[in-house]
């Protein structure tokens, strides 16, 4: 597992940009599409913001991009100011030309009993494009992946999934109040998230220098499932220097 501390989030988020669009582009020098695994919440909101900028100064095509979110609240309507399919819209997704129907994630809508054969479809179509080109990762306080928990094994499936108490508290403000927010959500499985050739974990500020020290250094457990990516061959870690500091 590489790390790379860089001065700040900006520099950071600038210089994975370049990297997915360069691979953007090696794909559409091939006539392949780009296949792109991504996630919300407030780390990759500086990588969404350059993406689009890349896009709009720059020229960079999203065409030949197909994206699979990793996870999404459960219930969740789409429209709902909290849903995930709203975040991407407003971060990335309405400002790029990324054809609509090359957008995946998760439905929060779905009847229960239907959940199960949905996410085995959602990695049926990843398979079936041969699988994640590149996928983009932030880190949760407790060291979860998508909304992999604490004790998410290994070869875990795309699936339905209860979320910790530390990350409802976490979401909590945004759902103002505990009581709102959703206790169930659809995520990615980590089997799926280790299939990908290619994986960038973003975590900024001290908040996270906890988790990132042990996800990193400690051993690998699925207690922390981000420490999974230890045994990844080509996974890496972009750090700020703050989220870096309890590094030896
Ligand atoms: C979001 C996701 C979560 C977040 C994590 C960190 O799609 O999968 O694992 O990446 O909770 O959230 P932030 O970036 O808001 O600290």
């Amino acid at each position: 597992i590489g790390t790379l501390v860089f001065e700040n989030s900006i520099s950071a988020s600038k210089a994975v940009a370049k990297e997915i669009a360069d691979l953007i582009k090696v794909k559409q020098a091939q006539k392949q599409p780009c296949v792109l695994g991504l996630a919300t919440g407030s780390s990759p909101k500086g990588l969404y913001a350059e993406l689009v900028r890349l896009h709009k100064e720059e020229g960079l095509s999203f065409k030949n991009v197909i994206s699979f979110n990793l996870d999404e609240y459960y219930p969740m309507e789409p429209d709902s100011v909290n849903s995930y399919v709203r975040f991407m819209k407003e971060h990335l997704f309405n400002h790029v030309d990324i054809l609509p129907e090359n957008c995946h994630i998760p439905d929060g809508t779905l009847p229960k009993t239907a959940i199960r054969d949905y996410c085995d479809q959602y990695e049926s179509k990843i398979e079936a494009l041969g699988g994640i080109d590149l996928q983009i990762l932030g880190i949760g306080g407790n060291g979860h992946i998508g909304f992999n928990e604490s004790g998410s094994l290994q070869n875990s499936r795309t699936r339905l999934v209860a979320l910790d108490h530390i990350t409802r508290v976490a979401a909590s403000q945004d759902f103002s109040g505990l009581e709102n927010t959703p206790r169930t959500a659809i995520t990615l499985g980590v089997k799926k998230i280790m299939e990908a050739k290619r994986v960038i974990l973003l975590a900024w500020g001290e908040k996270k220098s906890n988790i990132i020290k042990a996800s990193t250094e400690g051993p690998v457990t699925s207690s922390v499932p981000a420490s999974y990516l230890q045994e990844h061959d080509n996974a890496t870690i972009v750090l700020d220097k703050a989220a870096s500091s309890k590094l030896t």
